[in-house]
């Protein structure tokens, strides 16, 4: 039998890409979402995916969901993409708590959640694939993001943490960290900025969700079992180290 992905934040942007990239790769996919659900409805019955709504910072909703997902498809989730992500940008003076708060529960608090609630069956399974976005902004900082930075820079601790529990049951536990890609969230940042950003990238142009999901589709097959606690930076040489 296939085995199940769960792709959280997955109908919208890299996450869409992802889902799409692992059903054609054969694998029975499921795709969370947090609000935009006319977005999600239209991805649904395109890619014939199912849909999930539920706030990945939310324990008990995470928890229900995954409950709902594995008595409907029938199956444990055996991939786990932490792909959800928001930004609440600001310098630090005129960041409120609420917007720290929300980035780190929905961007890292997410992750905890997540792998909290599909790690005993995949312990049980003895097998298990996790990937865990994170960001070059984790990496290397970004100025007017103290929030987002501190939280995908912990998702990265995080992954190596985690990879040390799960290899002895054939979990492994990665990190993908996007340069800038070409989706909704960078589609924010102001005009003048992003021309100033791509200036900064040596290949000379924003990434495409599906250079993401690749990384994706080789961190969960089964023959990448010798890969765990890394992070895989896919940022067109913008941030190398
Ligand atoms: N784009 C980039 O350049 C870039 C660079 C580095 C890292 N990343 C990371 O890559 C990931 C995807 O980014 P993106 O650019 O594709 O973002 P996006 O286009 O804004 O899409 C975000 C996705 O996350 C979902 N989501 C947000 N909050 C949620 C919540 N509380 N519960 C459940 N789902 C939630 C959204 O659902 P709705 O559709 O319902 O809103 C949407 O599907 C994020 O973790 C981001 O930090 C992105």
């Amino acid at each position: 039998m296939s085995r199940l992905a769960l792709v959280t934040g997955g109908t919208r942007g890299i996450g869409e890409a992802i889902s799409i990239r692992l059903k054609k790769a054969g694998y029975l996919v499921a795709a969370n979402y947090g609000s935009n659900e006319e977005k999600a409805a239209v991805f649904s019955e395109r890619h014939h995916i199912p849909v999930y709504k539920f706030d990945v910072a939310d324990f008990e909703a995470c928890k229900l969901a995954v409950e709902t997902i594995r008595s409907e498809l029938g199956h444990d989730i055996d991939i786990l993409v932490n792909n959800a992500g928001i930004t609440r940008d600001n310098t630090i003076h005129k960041m409120t708590p609420e917007c720290w708060h929300k980035v780190m529960d929905t961007n890292l608090g997410s992750c905890f959640n997540m792998c909290r609630i599909v790690i005993d069956s995949m312990r049980v399974n003895n097998f298990g694939r996790i990937v865990n976005i994170g960001s070059i902004n984790g990496q290397a900082g970004q100025y007017g993001q103290v929030n987002y930075a501190a939280a995908k820079s912990g998702i990265h601790g995080f992954t190596k943490a985690l990879a040390q529990e799960g290899a002895r049951h054939n979990i492994t536990v990665n990190a993908i960290a996007p340069g800038y890609i070409a989706t909704d969230m960078v589609k924010a940042v102001p005009e003048r900025v992003l021309e100033k950003i791509v200036a900064r990238i040596p290949i000379g142009r924003l990434g495409e969700a599906d250079e993401i999901a690749r990384g994706v589709e080789f961190l969960v097959a089964d023959e990448a079992g010798f890969v765990t606690g890394s992070t895989l930076s896919i940022n067109g040489g913008q941030h190398m180290y």
